[in-house]
């Protein structure tokens, strides 16, 4: 035998050999790749598992509607403790644990192995009326005790409907609602230094078009409707909160508070007579302290019902005035604060004007008015969108504040009489007053009958 070919057979052995092994250890790696021994990795599996976890739900001391839940697992680099709330009802829960579920599936993969991890949650109830529940749930994640990162979830939950409710829901999807949410927001950041962190948030910019989205971070409460917006520095967040007198008309009516309304705009006893003819007289301006009282006296000698639209400052001047107007059965209605023309103002001045009106005929009477007309009759779509009543105009013109002659008076309003008239009268200047009982007269002498201007919308509307 020859050496030659002795080597070369060898040299083809080595290199079967090493081709072998190369093979092998490519197919153990494949191996360990794709099949993953539990033997040798374990250590690692073990930590990247949400890690068992011991769970105590109790009836909620304060709210008979919800459970209260301790969630705990002691571990030694991924434990975590939530408390959070549960309905006792199946889809409200359902959606309750996929959020936990998902809190924990993102903390695991999130950790730090090469220390210590803590996941903590704490939950508020807000109640609202009776049934109504707004939930937040507040997220932190600890890495070697330093907060990495944390979030808050908000919820509101009608334990009748046993479901969620989302802010569109709760303003019964009508955006433009949106309007005046965003100008009570910008109303009270400008109002109070306290939130000048948020002069420049979003729905501060001129040209900010509202949408659904910006306002899911919501919890409502028997005295405000809050929102929570961040603010690009310290406090990241910081809420809002709107009172609830000033958002009720906005609220879906089941979801609004029953505040008091307009006792005897419309008497329980009210019965609609479509074959009646009616005429609904309209006093603007006041109350005037010396003339107000004059006018009642003579829509009293009438038994006639009349609507005033008064100017807040004044009822806060003289709520007695305001409040013998509703107890003599009249209406009261929003005249605004200092009579100005709203479609030169902000929307936030014409909800102040608005607002602060509302407040004083509240204050003095201990109703709502449900009716509101613009000062000058001046309104516009944008006025209207900020305003939470329709404004009403009228049908006849006295113009009283012009003439100041009760016998001018007097002659427009029956030169120009109809059915369902709106008679626009001030109960600020006396020849008004003067010229009131031959006014009235002639009215009831031509067969109407006057009501208030929420007894006349139920013929017309
Ligand atoms: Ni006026």
């Amino acid at each position: 035998m020859s050496r030659k070919p002795r080597s070369k057979t060898r040299k083809l052995q080595l290199q079967s050999l090493s081709i072998l092994g190369v093979v092998a250890v490519v197919c153990a790696a494949a191996y360990f790749f794709f099949f993953q021994p539990a033997s040798l990795l374990s250590k690692t599996a073990e930590t990247q598992t949400i890690p068992e976890s011991s769970i105590t739900k109790t009836a909620h001391a304060d709210f008979p509607a919800l459970f209260n839940v301790v969630e705990t697992a002691e571990h030694t680099t991924t434990p975590f403790t939530l408390h959070y709330v549960l309905t006792g009802k199946a889809l409200p829960d359902a959606l309750l644990k996929d959020y936990i579920q998902q809190l924990k599936e993102s903390y695991i993969q999130t950790a730090d192995f090469t220390g210590s991890n803590n996941l903590v949650l704490d939950a508020t109830v807000i109640p609202y009326q009776d049934a109504f529940y707004s939930f937040t749930l507040h997220k932190r994640i600890l890495q070697q005790d330093v907060q990495v990162s944390s979030e808050t979830k908000y919820f509101f939950y009608d334990a009748t409907a046993e479901k969620f409710v989302t802010f569109k829901q709760l303003l019964n999807h009508e955006e433009d609602k949106l309007a005046t949410i965003v100008a009570l927001l910008r109303q009270t950041v400008e109002q109070n230094s306290q939130y000048d962190h948020l002069v420049n948030a979003f729905f501060m910019q001129p040209d900010y078009v509202p949408t659904w989205r910006d306002f899911e971070r919501f919890t409502l409460a028997n005295d405000a409707l809050t929102f929570t917006f961040a603010t690009n520095s310290t406090p990241a967040l910081m809420d809002i909160p709107l009172p609830t007198e000033k958002i009720n008309d906005l609220l879906r009516e089941a979801y609004q508070l029953p505040l008091p309304k307009m006792a005897n705009v419309v008497p329980a006893d009210y019965v609609l007579d479509p074959t009646k003819k009616r005429v609904a007289i309209t006093f603007d301006d006041g109350p005037s302290p010396t003339v107000t009282p004059q006018v009642l006296d003579t829509l009293k000698k009438y038994n006639a019902k009349a609507t005033f639209y008064v100017l807040g400052n004044k009822v806060e001047e003289s709520p007695e005035l305001a409040k013998r107007i509703v107890d003599e059965g009249h209406e009261i209605g929003n005249h605004t604060w200092t009579h100005p023309n709203l479609v030169n103002l902000t929307d936030e001045a014409i909800l102040d004007e608005y607002t602060r009106t509302t407040n004083a005929i509240i204050q003095a009477t201990g109703y709502t008015p449900s009716t509101f007309r613009a000062p000058y009759g001046s309104i516009n779509e944008r006025v209207q969108n900020v305003v939470p009543l329709e404004a009403v105009m009228w049908s006849i013109d006295t113009l009283d504040w012009k003439h100041r002659n009760p016998n001018a008076t007097v002659n427009i309003v029956n030169a120009n009489l109809h059915n369902n008239a709106i008679i626009l009268m001030h109960d600020i200047h006396q020849p008004t007053a003067n010229a009131l009982d031959r006014v009235l007269a002639n009215i009831q002498a031509a067969g109407y009958e006057m009501v208030t201007i929420s007894e006349l919308n139920l013929y017309i509307d």
